[in-house]
């Protein structure tokens, strides 16, 4: 084991907790936004210089895709100024940062998987936001691992299986059918990162779950495996109007180490509903 002392920022979140459940070997230091707020630079240098961690998992960030639009100040605050601050400091430190992206650094206009070179181009605020803390960090640690995940949801937090579980009561759901990506169960990016970071080989990463779906089947694989019969009804973007633009397609692939890949997206649905039961026994 190449670390031993691991900071995890953002720690309350679905990835945050999962990146503490797949690093129980090593000695985790877990802050959250109240014991530390990535956006303010000194206190992100004295936290870090106190607990001298051999690296920091970055799993803080403003996650709220349509409120973004029109707070562009606290998107850019968490997910670019935060990044740099992070970035400085462990630089300083001489340890290397684990930071994470997002599929919507993409624009959605290709029509294969998009890896690690391909153009970005993002849309929306967020994706923007989040681009900008990609290159923030590139520029200020250069020991640093990208990694960019995609639809990400656990059996905690605020996610899109959740919600869909949740309205399950109703007579039928809704749910687009023309939007196309890689749903990435937490536990399974949370484990290919403990594998990664022990390569000590930098750079951006492609880490989603293998293969790629609609919100529609998305949401028909979780009801056949949660036995739920509820009708799931096809609609189109244009149906579901939101502030923040999705791309129509960013399906993730990687042309990275295939050791560190994630299972396919199905196994995701099926260690996720697995969880959850065992999470309410
Ligand atoms: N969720 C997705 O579908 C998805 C897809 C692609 C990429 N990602 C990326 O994956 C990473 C983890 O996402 P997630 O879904 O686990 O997010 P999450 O559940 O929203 O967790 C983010 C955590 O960061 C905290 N936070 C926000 N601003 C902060 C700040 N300035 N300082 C310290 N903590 C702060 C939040 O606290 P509060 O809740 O109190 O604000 C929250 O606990 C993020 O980088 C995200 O951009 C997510």
């Amino acid at each position: 084991m190449k670390f031993r002392k691991v900071v995890v920022t953002g720690a309350q979140g679905q990835l945050g907790q999962a990146l503490q459940e797949a690093f129980v070997e090593h000695e985790v230091v877990s802050l959250d936004i109240t014991d530390l707020d990535i956006s303010q630079l000194e206190p992100v240098r004295k936290t870090l210089e106190h607990i001298r961690p051999d690296i920091v998992i970055n799993a803080a960030a403003f996650t709220q895709v349509d409120q973004a639009e029109n707070d562009q100040e606290s998107a850019y605050r968490g997910n670019a100024l935060g990044p740099r601050n992070l970035a400085r400091a462990t630089e300083e430190m001489g340890i290397p940062l684990v930071h994470f992206s997002t599929d919507y650094v993409f624009d959605g206009s290709q029509s294969r998987p998009y890896h690690e070179f391909d153009r970005t181009n993002p849309r929306s605020v967020y994706g923007q936001s989040k681009l900008a803390g990609e290159e923030e960090v590139q520029k200020n640690n250069p020991r640093n691992y990208i990694i960019r995940t995609a639809w990400l949801y656990h059996v905690v937090g605020k996610n899109f299986p959740l919600t869909m579980l949740r309205l399950a009561n109703q007579e039928q759901v809704r749910v687009v059918s023309d939007q196309f990506g890689s749903p990435t169960y937490a536990p399974h990016l949370a484990k290919a990162v403990s594998c990664l970071i022990e390569t000590e080989s930098y750079g951006t990463f492609h880490l989603a779950g293998s293969g790629g779906t609609s919100w529609y089947d998305f949401t028909q694989a979780l009801y056949q495996a949660s036995d739920i019969q509820t009708a799931v009804v096809p609609i189109t973007s244009a149906d579901y109007p939101l502030p923040a633009p999705r791309p129509a397609y960013s399906i993730l692939t990687s042309l990275q180490d295939p050791a560190i890949s994630l299972p396919p997206w199905e196994v995701g649905v099926r260690d996720f509903t697995t969880q959850l039961k065992e999470s309410k026994t």
